[in-house]
């Protein structure tokens, strides 16, 4: 991490949210504000500037803050007292004449801001309105650092592109505007806690890290599970599917803070310039093995926690002839020294039993084990768990003797939980997210090219996708996915560790 990691408190500043009355703002930005507030990271200086098209005052872009975090401490209302609104279109220049002379006024301590020049864009907007924002500020010099270290910067949210063609097309606008140093990209995973703690488990152990490879992991797997469905967002799903919205981006962060190199240090260079060489590294399936090694589905109805739930062609939104995929399992391998020969599984999928994010690395069976068959049948191979959410821990899995005269031999657990370790939950991932940006670290930030690799390497797969291959499996809602997923392991002699 930089150094300024270390400060607990913001540099003076003016948040500027564009998209303010919408439902990221409300559900994860505002909560966020309102926890850091409580803590006391928010420097005297800061302002929330709301910009979006519904026609709202201050005060009414007020009263929805305070009404979006209900149980906020204190600190949040009379936060909250000063920030400002705009209402406009991004297309409308006036727009942005107005946010620069709002701005400009914040800037002053006397007109209630003392916001120092420091401008933090984020765009909690749909992405095809990111390019016009970034134009908007541009054409009015917003998008500038200020002299004596002021700074702008942009945060925006996934997707980035729907495939690297688009990411570069976007990439090329925000860079017309914005210096690289300057964009934030928000992968909310990078956000949680348990993601983080991969890299302490890692490199703050001496135990773990000489196992952690093909000499010792059998395989890996890593499960993004949802038991949600779609909810409100059917038309958006239809055009993105279960690999752009959560493979591209989750799942390959995961697995680059798993199975990346050890960094030299905590320096954001270092640690995305190991992430990139990760998925560098990484063979997606090729096309002529796609139909062995990649499951494609789509959830019918079915039943979650005992009530009944529409099938996902059922969806608002959705064409009830969809081929949209809701789930994904494939196999892929990683090229390098470290990993050669061992399976990663990677399954994501909406409607599952269960909401469970975990990375599995299975240990190699002992090469001999001087019990009678018998005594060890069903003894699993050891295994540690990442337990990213819920319930975040981690758990060890081995063998153990039964209390008895023989050597019966059966799987135990040993079990980490954050919760009972810190007494606490692990914060939200936003307010991590958030502040980091208000401080000027990017380290949990994506970095260009990451985002171009992880495209590039399920391109191919697209493109088999779109072309209807392979063919689409159903699963019912409320289970693991397809019977094809199980089969997937079946080659290798594996399955998976379902939560
Ligand atoms: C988002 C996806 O990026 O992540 C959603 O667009 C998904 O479809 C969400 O539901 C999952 O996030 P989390 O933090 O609940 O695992």
């Amino acid at each position: 991490m930089t150094a300024q990691r270390s400060q607990a408190k913001t540099p003076p500043l003016a948040l500027v949210i564009f998209g303010a009355s919408g439902d990221l703002t409300a559900r994860k930005l505002l909560p966020a504000l309102a926890s850091l507030a409580g803590n006391g990271s928010l420097a005297d200086g800061f302002v929330l500037v709301g910009i979006a098209r519904t026609k709202w005052s201050d005060d009414e872009f007020r009263d929805h803050c305070l009404e979006a975090v209900p149980d906020a401490k204190p600190a949040w209302g009379e936060l909250v007292r000063r920030f400002r609104y705009v209402s406009g279109n991004y297309d409308d220049g006036a727009t942005f004449s107005q946010i620069s002379a709002v701005l400009a006024d914040l800037d002053e301590p006397n007109a209630g801001g003392g916001t120092a020049g420091n401008r933090l864009f984020y765009l909690a907007t749909v992405p095809a309105l990111f390019g016009e924002v970034a134009r908007g500020l541009a054409r009015h010099d917003l998008n500038r650092p200020g002299p004596g270290g002021r700074f702008a910067r942009l945060v925006i949210e996934k997707p980035f592109g729907r495939d690297l063609e688009t990411a570069k097309a976007l990439d090329e606008t925000l860079h017309e505007c914005f210096d690289e140093p300057q964009i934030y990209r928000i992968d909310h995973y990078m956000g949680k806690e348990t993601v983080q703690n991969v890299l302490a488990l890692r490199f703050a152990n001496s135990i773990f890290e000489p196992v952690w490879n093909r000499r010792y992991v059998g395989h890996v797997h890593v499960t993004v599970g949802e038991s949600l469905g779609v909810e409100h967002r059917g038309s958006f799903y239809e055009s993105a599917g279960a690999l752009r919205d959560i493979v591209q981006n989750h799942v390959m962060q995961v697995l680059a803070l798993t199975l990346m190199e050890p960094s030299a240090t905590m320096d954001p260079t270092s640690i995305r310039d190991e992430k990139v060489k990760l998925l560098r590294s990484i063979m997606a399936p090729r096309p002529d093995e796609v139909g062995r090694a990649v499951v494609r589905a789509q959830y019918t109805a079915g039943t979650i926690d005992g009530e009944p739930v529409l099938g996902y062609r059922e969806e608002d939104g959705v064409d009830p002839h969809s081929t949209t995929e809701t789930f994904v399992a494939m196999r892929l391998s990683v090229d390098n020294w470290r990993w050669a020969g061992v399976p990663v599984f990677i399954r994501t999928g909406k409607r599952l039993a269960k909401r469970s994010t975990e990375v599995v690395m299975v240990f190699q069976r002992p090469p001999h084990l001087p019990f009678a068959g018998k005594l060890t049948r069903g003894l699993q191979p050891n295994a540690l768990i990442l337990r990213i959410q819920p319930d975040e821990g981690i758990t060890l899995r081995f063998g153990a003797k039964v209390p008895g005269q023989d050597y019966r031999v059966r799987t135990v657990a040993m079990e980490f939980s954050y919760k009972d370790a810190f007494g606490t939950d692990p914060p939200e991932a936003y307010e991590r997210l958030l502040l980091d940006a208000m401080i000027g670290d990017p380290t949990l930030f994506i970095r260009t090219d990451e985002v171009e690799q992880a495209w590039r390497l399920l391109e191919p797969l697209q493109e088999a996708f779109s072309e209807g291959y392979p063919h689409l499996s159903l699963y019912n809602a409320g289970t693991w996915g397809p019977l094809e997923a199980a089969r997937l392991l079946e080659p290798d002699g594996y399955e998976w560790v379902n939560p």
